[in-house]
């Protein structure tokens, strides 16, 4: 065990009812524990409770309500991000949207990846326009992700992924490229706090 492993913060990008996030949260979390010792926090958005008017933060700096406050001190505990986005007609979900928007600077000078699902596209035009928004949160996302087309058709009813080798191996890409850039940049924040 690392005396300070990483602490990677998984988030579902999926609220609906029946979605098949969680599933999709949950398989790659054991890669995320196969992989190394990293500290995981699943951030459900289905159970954040962020204001849709976006009043999160008030002019004294405060939070608006204790969910925005809890929401805001885990973004800002995290040293790395994994999104896990289904594609909703050639877009992301507006619940992730609310939860990018509703924090900033707890965003900085922090690795992004992402676990896409969708139809046929696997979520990638979502993950495109993503990359879109967390450039401007000052974030570095990573090449490469994992993507599930046809997603639901790939799980079994207990949530057990049919074909395991494939999305085995990009999930150890991710992570590995991933934790170097958390590494790095846990190494730079701490030599020189990001102003920006
Ligand atoms: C979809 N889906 C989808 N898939 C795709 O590849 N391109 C798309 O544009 C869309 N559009 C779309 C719109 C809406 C409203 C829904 C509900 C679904 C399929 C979807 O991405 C896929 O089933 C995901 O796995 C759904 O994830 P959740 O919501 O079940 O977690």
């Amino acid at each position: 065990m690392s005396k300070h492993p990483i602490r990677l913060a998984v988030i579902v990008g999926s609220t609906r009812a029946g979605r098949l996030g969680p599933t999709i949260s949950r398989w790659f979390i054991e890669q995320a524990r196969d992989h190394g010792d990293l500290e995981i926090d699943v951030i459900d958005l289905a159970e954040a409770e962020l204001p849709a008017d976006l009043g999160g933060r008030l002019a004294d700096g405060s939070y608006a309500s204790p969910e925005v406050g809890a929401y805001a001190a885990r973004i800002a505990a995290a040293e790395a991000f994994v999104v896990i986005t289904p594609e909703y007609n050639r877009g992301y979900p507006a619940a992730l949207k609310l939860a990018i928007d509703s924090v900033y600077t707890e965003w900085k000078a922090k690795p992004v990846a992402f676990v896409s699902h969708g139809g046929q596209s696997g979520g990638l035009r979502a993950v495109e326009q993503l990359r879109q928004v967390f450039a401007e949160l000052h974030t570095v996302t990573i090449r490469d992700g994992v993507c599930f087309p046809m997603a639901r058709d790939r799980f079994d009813a207990d949530g057990r992924l049919h074909d395991v080798e494939g999305p085995g191996i990009a999930a150890k890409l991710l992570l590995s490229e991933l934790l170097w850039w958390a590494e790095a940049l846990r190494r730079a924040r701490a030599e020189q706090p990001y102003g920006f």
